[in-house]
């Protein structure tokens, strides 16, 4: 469904990808792993038409992105929930499910039945839908994130580090929110640093190191202490 072949990308003059290939296909969870700075996030940026691609080719269910204009991407079927989160802190969490959608500008109707999927994937938001956002704990918040790529009704979400600055016991929010896509029949691409949480869910792994995938294999066949999580992995 979503395939890199060889993507080279670049900030600048500084050459940060170079020749990343990976695939995640219909209703699959797969995982890319890496140690800080080897381009995880830059990455999902190419897809998401928000680096400067030079070469090479992304494509989405038989479609070219690399000539896609930005905006555009996420209304082909491509959700994606940045390191950051970028949500809303002083609009409610219902406003900023609507900010989710708007942008297609599609009908109150189709709306409203957006929103109530989410809702029941997320009860947890239902019941503070008037709350604001920014008072929300960081694993509500990160479910709010993930809650709105959801409003594009996606196929596929680009999920950047989502257990990023959580307490443990929130991890297994995280794991839940992961179990819910998967039941919607949503892939995932996980960008992680925690082994353990990213072989638990993902069907498939890429490690990557200084701009390229070094390893791929089933997550079934890694375990965290193998000498390949080691080698790209262990500090
Ligand atoms: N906007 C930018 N301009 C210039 N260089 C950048 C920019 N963003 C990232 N880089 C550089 O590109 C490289 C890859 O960064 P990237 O954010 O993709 O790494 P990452 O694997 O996501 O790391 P982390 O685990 O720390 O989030 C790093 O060397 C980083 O310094
Ligand atoms: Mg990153």
């Amino acid at each position: 469904m979503l395939k890199l072949q060889d993507v080279q990308a670049f900030y600048g003059k500084s050459h940060v990808l170079h020749g990343v290939s990976l695939e995640v296909d219909g209703g699959q969870v797969v995982g890319l792993l890496g140690r800080n700075g080897v381009g995880k996030s830059t990455t999902l940026k190419a897809i998401m038409g928000l680096v400067a691609v030079q070469s090479g080719s992304i494509t989405f269910a038989g479609k070219d992105l690399h000539r896609q204009k930005a905006y555009r991407i996420p209304r082909l079927g491509l959700g994606y929930v940045p390191e950051d989160r970028r949500i809303f802190p002083r609009l409610t969490v219902l406003d900023n499910l609507r900010t989710g959608f708007d942008r297609q500008g599609a009908s109150a109707a189709r709306t409203e039945q957006l929103l109530e999927q989410a809702y029941a994937s997320f009860p947890r938001l239902k019941e503070r839908q008037r709350q604001l956002a920014g008072t929300l704990s960081g694993g509500e918040q990160q479910m709010l994130a993930i809650a709105r790529a959801m409003m594009l009704d996606p196929q596929i979400i680009l999920l950047d580090e989502p257990t990023e600055g959580l307490m443990p016991r929130l991890v297994g929010q995280i794991r839940e929110i992961i179990d819910v896509l998967r039941q919607a029949n949503v892939s995932i691409l996980l960008v992680e640093q925690n082994v353990p949480m990213t072989l638990a869910v993902s069907d498939r792994v890429y490690l990557m190191e200084r701009g390229a995938i070094r390893h791929e294999s089933a997550a079934s066949e890694l375990s965290v202490d193998d000498d390949v999580i080691h080698k790209y992995l262990g500090v």
